[in-house]
């Protein structure tokens, strides 16, 4: 018996793929390598010395998707597959709730004709909207700011009618905080097409000296030094909670929630010197406009993960940082070719 990982190329997938296996989980991925890049699988194998099936295969194509089905003897499915660029999202709105939530449609379709009814699947801390205060807790309003955001506040509303319908599904729904750091190997990480969007990247550029300096977005937000507050978590951890909500899976029946964050929240100007003292180089920045749609706090309260899955964040911002950063210079061009290593300056 397997378990179905979709999205499992992409850069938290990619993770929790070497988790599952090292815990002797049997594996199928199936991605389009849509943001992903296919040197990632060698990469699992290699790390975990064990192999697994690979599908590249869209969501939408359902009867693609089916043969995965007909070919395997799958026991439970983690969901990743999705796009997830706010921005973008705006601007392609349609392809976004296509691919999302349709691929989630018929993900969920064959689950039940193959009567495989044990899901994980990761929606994010943006289906809390501007929250009120914090820390957030799982029963936190639920709103979205963008057609990303409402992507899985919809696949969250789908599985909660999917469980009403039929109460013999069991599914874990995972709100992960702000995903950052990367494979303590150096050999899995984020690799963002183009200019990143999200902190991490965009710093680790800037301290390789592939961007000039971090445009702080705002430091006039009600926090300690005015900038954006985040509940950054090193991949890894939020790795395992798969593992902890698999398990969950596994042995009830039911839908539930859950925060993976640490609890504990970052500024930008934090961040900046943490990566400063892991990495050893100076990020110069300077502070622009706040970037529209951004709120100035969000951090997790973890006590159900912690109550209810066994789980809880081990690696603190040092380490997500360093790890982020060996990624980083181990791969300058993320998983492309090494071609250019040697034009980059490293000491
Ligand atoms: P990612 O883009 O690295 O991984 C997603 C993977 O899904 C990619 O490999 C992509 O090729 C694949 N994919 C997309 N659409 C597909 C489709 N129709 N069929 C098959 N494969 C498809 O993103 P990630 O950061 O690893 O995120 C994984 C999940 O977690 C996503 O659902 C994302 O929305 C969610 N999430 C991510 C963050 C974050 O900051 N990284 C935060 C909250 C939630
Ligand atoms: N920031 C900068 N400069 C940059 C990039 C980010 O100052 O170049 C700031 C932002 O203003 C924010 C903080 O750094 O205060 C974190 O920004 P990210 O873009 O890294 O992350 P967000 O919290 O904005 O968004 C992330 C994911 C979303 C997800 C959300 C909640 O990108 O998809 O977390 O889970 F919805």
């Amino acid at each position: 018996m397997a378990i179905l990982v979709t999205g499992g190329a992409g850069y938290i997938g990619s993770h929790t793929c070497v988790e599952l296996l090292i815990a002797g989980f049997e594996i199928v991925v199936v991605d389009n390598l849509s943001n992903s890049n296919i040197n990632v699988l060698n990469r699992i194998r290699e790390l975990t010395k064990k192999d697994f099936k690979f599908y590249e295969v869209d969501l939408i194509d359902k009867s693609s998707l089916e043969d995965v089905f007909i070919e395997n003897s799958i026991e439970a499915v983690i969901h990743f597959a999705g796009l997830k660029a706010v921005g973008e999202s705006v601007k392609i709105p349609l392809h976004y709730y296509h691919n999302n939530i349709t691929g989630t449609l018929f993900l969920c379709e064959l689950m039940e004709k193959y009567d495989i009814k044990k899901l994980v699947f990761s929606s994010s801390a943006t289906v809390y909207g501007v929250p009120i205060n914090v820390p957030i807790t799982e029963d936190f309003l639920l709103s979205a700011t963008n057609p990303y955001g409402r992507t899985k506040l919809m696949i969250e509303e789908i599985l909660r009618d999917l469980y009403i319908q039929n109460r013999d599904w069991n599914i874990v729904i995972l709100r992960y905080f702000n995903p950052i750091g990367a494979h303590p190997s150096g050999r899995l990480g984020e690799d963002p097409n183009g200019l990143p969007n999200n902190l991490m990247p965009y710093i680790t550029q800037v301290g390789i000296g592939k961007l000039e300096e971090l445009r702080v977005f705002g430091n006039d937000y009600p926090t300690s030094d005015g900038t954006g507050v985040r509940d950054y978590i090193h991949v890894v951890d939020l790795a395992l909670g798969h593992l902890k909500a698999l398990e969950k899976v596994m042995s009830t029946s039911g839908i539930d929630a859950y925060n993976l964050g640490t609890g504990r929240g970052y500024s930008v100007l934090e961040v900046v010197e943490a990566f400063e003292k892991a990495s050893g180089r100076k990020v110069p920045y300077t502070v622009v406009e706040r970037r529209p749609g951004d709120i100035p706090i969000c951090y997790a309260d973890v006590n159900k993960a912690k109550k209810e899955l066994g789980w809880a964040a081990t690696r603190g911002i040092g380490d997500m940082c360093l790890d982020s950063w060996q990624w980083q210079i181990k791969n300058p061009n993320g998983y492309e070719d090494f071609k250019h290593i040697s034009k980059i300056k490293m000491n």
